[in-house]
């Protein structure tokens, strides 16, 4: 037996020393030490022995099973260790391979026209107001008096819901709601997305953005608008910019005005941008009218108010000469790549 058992150890050194894989590792191991291995096998027959054979046959038999058990342990490691090696080798980084380049985004022409108008009002201490874009007929219009039936709304034809609630199609509406919920001193922009049923054309579409200003408390003049428009005309334009105004007609203004700005590219002499008027209209504006105040529970007796009304896609379109509106919404990046 002693001879069997010096046998299996001479054998498994030899396998273990030939090992190249952990999986050969793992078979030699089930081979001699497993619950049907040849070790195993031996020390079941140690009964067979002598008592006096039995001790020593049983320490020798110890011995090789942690002979084999401390090799395996060692050729494990090892083998381990070179498979690692090779996933290595084979995931190395080559690190002169140029980058790819991170596309970076930018900001959206009407983005940047809308930020630069909430800069110069927010700079003035006005307040940013939100309003619905699915509207009640009632603030779109008859709040702003202009009754059921008034030609007024025929400018306006936009997409109704039902026989009350359409799809606002001016911010105007935000007038009445803010004056419904704060009392003066009011000094607000709000600018939102306005809908017409309008068909698309190069100077149309059926959505289009708004910025709406309302400034409501005593004693406030046609000086204070002309004052802050010009100003604002200013910090959007250019400091040369000048502003006119012509006389013109909203329901919900008394006096009501267009506003021009001089044009920034001739300085008002005439070119091709302005088409030789030297002016450019901007916005429409007025003292808020004595009925829309009543409307927003405000008592025109005590106090005034002027209210202003801008298209976002018509000023961004001058500043940056663009000719055609869809070019705004299309977002064809070699475009909009260019502000
Ligand atoms: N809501 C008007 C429009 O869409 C623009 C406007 C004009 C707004 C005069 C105003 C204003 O607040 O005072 O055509």
């Amino acid at each position: 037996m002693r001879e069997q058992l010096n046998n299996i150890k001479l054998e498994a050194e030899k396998k273990l020393n030939e090992a190249g894989s952990l999986a050969e590792l793992e078979s030699i191991r089930l081979q001699y030490l497993g619950k049907k291995g040849e070790l195993t096998a031996v020390l079941r027959g140690m009964g067979q022995l002598t008592p006096e054979e039995r001790p020593l046959t049983g320490q020798l038999a110890n011995e090789i099973r942690s002979f084999i058990e401390s090799m395996l342990e060692e050729k494990t490691k090892i083998l381990q260790e070179k498979d690692r090696q090779a996933r290595l080798g084979k995931e190395t980084i080559d690190v002169t391979m140029p980058g790819r380049r991170r596309f970076l985004g930018k900001k959206h022409p009407l983005s940047i026209v809308l930020d630069e108008i909430k800069e110069v009002f927010i700079g003035l201490g006005y307040e940013i107001a939100e309003g619905p874009e699915v509207e009640l007929d009632y603030y779109n219009f008859e709040a702003l008096n202009i009754p059921a039936g008034h030609p007024a709304r025929d400018t306006q034809d936009t997409f109704f819901i039902n026989g009350d609630i359409l799809l606002r199609s001016q911010t105007s509406p935000v007038q009445i709601r803010v004056m419904e919920k704060k009392k003066p001193p009011i000094k607000i922009i709000c600018p939102g997305r306005v809908y017409r049923s309008d068909a698309v054309d190069a100077t149309h579409s059926p959505i289009f953005h708004q910025v709406e200003g309302l400034v409501v408390d005593r004693g406030v003049t046609m000086g204070d608008l002309t004052g802050t428009l010009q100003l604002f005309a200013r910090r959007l334009f250019g400091e040369n910019t000048r502003i006119r105004l012509r006389p013109h007609h909203f329901q919900f203004t008394e006096p009501s005005a267009e506003v021009d700005v001089s044009c920034w590219a001739c300085g008002g002499k005439g070119c091709r941008i302005c088409k030789d008027a030297g002016w450019i209209e901007i916005l429409g504006a007025g003292m808020v009218h004595p009925n829309v105040l009543k409307y927003g529970g405000i008592d025109p007796k005590e106090y005034s108010g002027f209210a202003f009304g801008l298209g976002v896609e018509r000023v961004a379109m001058c500043k940056f000469n663009i000719d055609d509106m869809r070019l705004l919404y299309e977002n064809d990046m070699r475009f909009l790549r260019q502000f």
